[in-house]
């Protein structure tokens, strides 16, 4: 069986950041889980459904070709890359991520990103639902304050617009409602390692990483 990394935690706690790094110095591949909620969340809103219509958000889920090539990502021959970063996005992703349905047209594309010589997964369920077997599981957190602030740069890394009171309402929105919601709850699998990287850096965070895998 191939090796699986999970790393799950809150919005903004650095798991992206962090996955990628380890999946390339291992030489594994990188599963961004985040990114289909978000690219369900950006067809649906384009698609005009309404965001709490179950049946409907499960059908543009199903629906979903995403085309991961180069670090970018495109869906239906147009580059979403930028597209699924905001936090409208963001926020949109959490709501659809509730529905069952759309948790479970998602399982089979994450699944299938397990492949050799290895995968490291980030998002909130990876260890406790998509990749249980997984022998290396993280639970990533950092304060509120840090991730509010690693979002916020992030945002004008890219050239958008970052109001650090409004990201802090979304994170704590979208986090409650990761947390609340019966489908696959964001917490820590049993078995989980948990790492507060408030104030770590991110080469500090992937040498832990790293160290985990190595023992
Ligand atoms: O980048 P950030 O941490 O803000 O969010 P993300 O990882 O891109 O995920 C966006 C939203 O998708 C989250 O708020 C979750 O509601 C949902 N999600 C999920 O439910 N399960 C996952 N495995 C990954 C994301």
């Amino acid at each position: 069986t191939v090796p699986v990394i999970t790393i799950d935690g809150p919005a903004a706690s650095g798991k992206g950041t962090i996955a990628e790094r380890a999946a390339n110095a291992l030489g594994f591949h990188y599963l961004d889980s985040g990114a289909l909620y978000r690219l369900a969340a950006l067809a649906s809103l384009e698609a005009g459904i309404d965001l709490s219509d179950g049946p409907a958000a499960e059908a543009v889920a199903r629906n979903l070709k995403p085309v991961f090539r180069d670090s970018r990502i495109w869906l239906e021959g147009r580059d979403v890359t930028e597209a699924i970063r905001t936090e409208k996005v963001g926020v949109a992703a959490s709501q659809v991520a509730a529905i069952p349905g759309v948790r479970k047209a998602l399982f089979d594309l994450q699944r299938n990103a397990a492949q050799a010589p290895g995968l490291v997964a980030d998002g909130r369920d990876m260890g406790t639902v998509v990749f249980p077997e997984a022998p290396l599981k993280i639970f990533m957190t950092a304060s509120a304050a840090v991730r509010a602030e690693r979002r916020a740069k992030q945002l004008e890394a890219r050239g958008l617009k970052a109001d650090r009171e409004a990201l802090t309402r979304d994170l704590e929105e979208r986090d409650r409602r990761d947390r609340e919601r019966a489908a696959a709850p964001l917490k820590p699998a049993e078995d989980a390692k948990l790492l507060d990287t408030s104030d770590m850096t991110i080469e500090e965070v992937v040498k832990k990483v790293l160290d985990w895998w190595q023992l």
